[in-house]
């Protein structure tokens, strides 16, 4: 089991930008986190002071009881960072075989371990090639397969798909999935892409401006959203329509949507379309995304906005 707290941290760089501004939360026995927010709020940030790679101004961290620089030491960390230089003069199986042995692993295991990455990651057609001649996206992927080399009880990943295709990134989703499943590791996720993970994510972390603004599962995050379903409906003309049962609905022109919090008011609606089907022309029911409830949070926050509908 893993166990991460973090406690009151804040960070002001040398240039006097405040990164953190008093981030608190518990990670008790979570599979996957996703960690999300606007450019600038302080991902990165929080994601290194994790794993010690930089100390907090103020506050602290700890990793079942031990500081990072003692967890970082201990090989609890795999980190995929957001930047980094390769050893451009290996091939890919030398440099991921190098890695392995500075991790302790034996010549024996760390071949093996070698060989998994190498297969989980489809790295096998240029295992043997230097890394300097490989294209940036391929680059990336080395950067991320070395993160879970040796099974680390807790892997960073700072957007690692910036730069893949959607088949590496499908992939990595279910990388990710079976790592969550099978070894008990606690996987931080920073990435913008929270709706193709939201099945998989136990938590999500929601920074903004250096303040953790929403810690929960992503259900909670959808139920900011006030409503379950949203149903538009285009009318053929322009019908006016007598009282529809919803409170919550917005018109324009002939479009007409609904937002509908719960089953038994979708059934209401779905009644009175059914009365009104002559003049229905278009039909369509979908859900929030995370991405949305995401976004309305910080909308709220900046005072703005899209509150005509709620
Ligand atoms: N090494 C640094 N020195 C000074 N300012 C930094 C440094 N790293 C990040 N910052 C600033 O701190 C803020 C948070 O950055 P970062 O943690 O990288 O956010 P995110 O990963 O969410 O985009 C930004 O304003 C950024 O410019
Ligand atoms: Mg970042």
């Amino acid at each position: 089991m893993v166990e991460i707290r973090c406690e009151d941290l804040w960070k002001i760089y040398g240039s006097g930008t405040v990164a953190l501004r008093g981030v608190s939360f518990a990670l008790v026995d979570v599979s996957l986190v996703i960690l999300v927010g606007p450019n600038g709020s302080g991902k990165t940030t929080l994601v290194r002071i994790i794993d010690g790679e930089i100390s907090p101004s103020k506050g602290f961290v700890s990793i079942n009881g031990l500081s990072p620089d003692v967890a970082r030491a201990k090989g609890f960390f795999g980190v995929m960072p957001q930047e980094a230089r390769l050893h451009e003069y290996l091939s890919v199986r030398e440099y991921l075989y190098y890695l392995a042995l500075i991790q302790g692993l034996n010549r024996h295991e760390a071949k093996r371990e070698v060989s998994r990455i190498i297969d989980d990651f489809m790295l096998q057609e240029y295992a043997s090639t230097r890394i300097e001649y490989l294209s940036a996206g391929f680059k990336r992927r080395i950067l991320l397969a070395q993160a879970f080399l040796g099974s680390p009880e807790i892997l960073l990943l700072d957007e690692p798909t910036v730069g893949l295709d959607p088949e590496m990134r499908a992939k990595l989703w279910d990388i990710i999935m079976r790592y969550a499943r099978e070894r008990g590791s606690m996987i931080i996720l920073v990435t913008h892409y929270i709706d193709e993970v939201r099945d998989i994510a136990s938590r999500v972390l929601l920074l903004y401006k250096g303040q953790l603004i929403f810690n929960g599962n992503p259900r909670e995050l959808l139920s900011k959203m006030g409503y379950k379903y949203r149903v538009q409906v285009r009318l053929r003309g322009s019908k006016a329509l007598e009282t529809p049962p919803l409170r919550l609905h917005y018109r324009s022109g002939d479009v007409i949507e609904f937002y509908v919090v719960d089953e038994e008011e979708l059934i209401k609606l779905l009644n009175y379309l059914v009365s009104l089907r002559d003049w229905v022309s278009e039909f369509s029911i979908d859900r929030p995304s995370l991405e949305e409830s995401y976004l309305r949070l910080i909308k709220l926050l900046e005072g703005g906005g899209s509150g005509q509908h709620l």
